[in-house]
């Protein structure tokens, strides 16, 4: 590119919110992502909270997670909760036939999740098993949950030493269903949807929001026929369930080899690129189905699972999705937030899959030594706080540059009251960028910046260089007539504060 790109945002002309809920995670039993991850068991010589592990704990508070959702993924429709409840010796045990195939002691469960979801002050989010529960265990499971008096499974849980009823704001309603979820075809799922949104029922003052197994990715024809089993939304009846989901995960190859986490070369690293920027065509066209059916945008659609899908890494199981996680990472991360703040008006919540050791995981954990390493992908998470529950400002991107039609500059901005943040993502594998935020509609008072680069996009952290790639203050944000000027540097993400008057 010559000359600078350009970024216009009318400060003065805020948009829909940005729901926390867009930076929710997901944990699933999978390798080492609950096991080993969140659950060291009380036995463990590392610092822990009733089993759960306290620096893990501690870390992923400062993301402020707004949610979490468990236990699966393809291992919720292979879960039945009551296995996972009363004195843990006397836990049946399963197999986990989706990842590695190895036995389930069922150690971690009900009360497990809601405790840690508790130490995280996250909201639970549970994915309840369509494939091969039924019916009335799914309604016991909610009843068990959220109930206060003493029915049945109130005193239960009473009994399992919980006296006070939890609060389940979010509850999934199958997973996949179009494959490890039951195969399913699209209008038969969404008829179980119905049926099984029924009897997840609000108990006491607990309301759920109940979300349909969605979409693979581009298949938008899922999301039509579960839109057409709610029937007519324009009225004043409480649809039965009130949003519908949909998964997407980027790798540079495909199923077969879906690239390596850190050997790859420009091209693969522009490939990846690509892949990343096709969430945003699925975020507009599943929403385009959506606004036929759904004008006044009642039902919400959820991406509750997304990010990077490499090869796992070397000796580790196959079946555990063990991966790395480098600059390129973070740089995907950057560019869905992107894409999830220009559609808040329509997506209400997304999860990463997955939080600790499992795909783009934010914390990666040493089996042998306990040393817990902070991912790049962590640190843009944390780099966005500020964008939670603020008002979205649409970002004009003017001059962007491109390699091979990808698009190498991709910004978003968001403001609360007085304050502003500005994300900036030069993709450019190899050219710093100049770049003029031509701020209109109030007046910047000062600016403060943080910048997250390294030297190389394959550069990641570990427990020998646990701060290889890590935000740094950065002073290169300079006045201009027009707003500020920046020289943002190849491979790099940048995050812009703003008070304003
Ligand atoms: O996140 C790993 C797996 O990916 C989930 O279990 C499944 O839902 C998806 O295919």
């Amino acid at each position: 590119p010559t000359g600078p790109a350009r970024v216009v945002i009318d400060l003065d002309l805020p948009g829909p919110t940005i729901s926390r809920h867009l930076y929710g995670h997901f944990a699933e039993h999978l390798g080492r992502c609950i096991y080993g991850g969140f659950w060291v068991g009380e036995d463990s010589p590392l610092p822990h909270t009733n089993g759960i592990r306290s620096d893990v704990v501690e870390a992923l508070k400062v993301l402020r997670i707004p949610n979490l959702r468990w236990p699966g993924g393809c291992f919720a429709d292979d879960y039945h909760w009551r296995d996972g409840i009363g004195p843990r010796e006397q836990r049946p045990r399963m197999v986990n036939s989706h990842w590695g195939d190895v036995v389930e002691d069922n150690s971690f469960g009900t009360h497990e999740f809601m405790d840690l979801c508790e130490l995280l002050g996250a909201d639970p989010y549970v994915s309840g098993n369509v494939g091969s529960g039924t019916v009335r265990e799914m309604s016991e499971w909610i009843e068990y949950l959220t109930r206060g008096d003493d029915s049945p499974m109130a005193s239960l849980r009473r009994g399992n030493g919980r006296d006070e009823p939890w609060k389940v704001p979010y509850w999934g309603l199958g997973n996949e269903a179009w494959g490890c979820g039951g195969n399913l075809r699209g209008d038969a799922f969404a008829d179980l949807a119905r049926q099984y949104a029924t009897y997840v029922r609000d108990h006491g003052d607990n309301r759920v929001y109940r979300i349909a197994a969605g979409a693979n990715a581009d298949d938008y024809a899922w999301t039509e026929s579960l839109m057409k089993a709610l029937g007519c939304l324009d009225n004043d009846i409480p649809p039965v369930f009130q949003a519908v989901s949909f998964h997407y995960y980027t790798m540079s190859g495909d199923w077969q080899n879906k690239g390596d986490a850190t050997a790859f070369d420009t091209e693969e690293y522009y490939r990846t690129i690509t892949q990343a920027y096709r969430v945003e065509e699925m975020l507009t066209r599943h929403s385009t189905v959506m606004d036929r059916r759904d004008p006044k945008k009642r039902i919400g659609l959820v991406l509750d699972e997304w990010g990077t899908w490499w090869n796992v890494e070397e000796g580790t199981n196959p079946g555990f999705l063990y991966q790395q996680n480098t600059l390129r990472d973070a740089l995907v991360a950057s560019l869905h937030f992107d894409a999830f703040h220009r559609h808040a008006d329509r997506l209400v919540m997304a999860n990463i899959a997955q939080t600790v050791n499992v795909l783009q995981a934010m914390i990666l954990t040493d089996p042998a030594s306990g040393a817990l390493v902070l991912t790049p992908t962590y640190h843009v998470f944390e780099m966005n706080t500020g964008h939670h529950d603020a008002s979205s400002l649409t970002a004009h991107v003017l001059d962007a540059g491109t390699h091979e039609n990808v698009p190498l500059l991709s910004a978003s901005a968001s403001t609360t009251g007085d304050t502003a943040l500005i994300s900036l993502s030069n993709l450019d594998a190899d050219e710093s960028r100049s770049v003029v935020l031509d701020l209109r509609g109030r007046t910047v008072e000062s600016h403060t910046a943080r910048l997250l680069t390294a030297g190389s996009l394959q550069a990641h952290n570990s427990p020998t260089a646990p701060e290889a790639v890590r935000p740094v203050a950065f002073d290169g944000v300079t006045a201009h007539p027009r707003g500020l000027t920046v020289d943002l540097p190849a491979h790099s993400y940048l995050t812009v504060s703003l008070d304003l008057s």
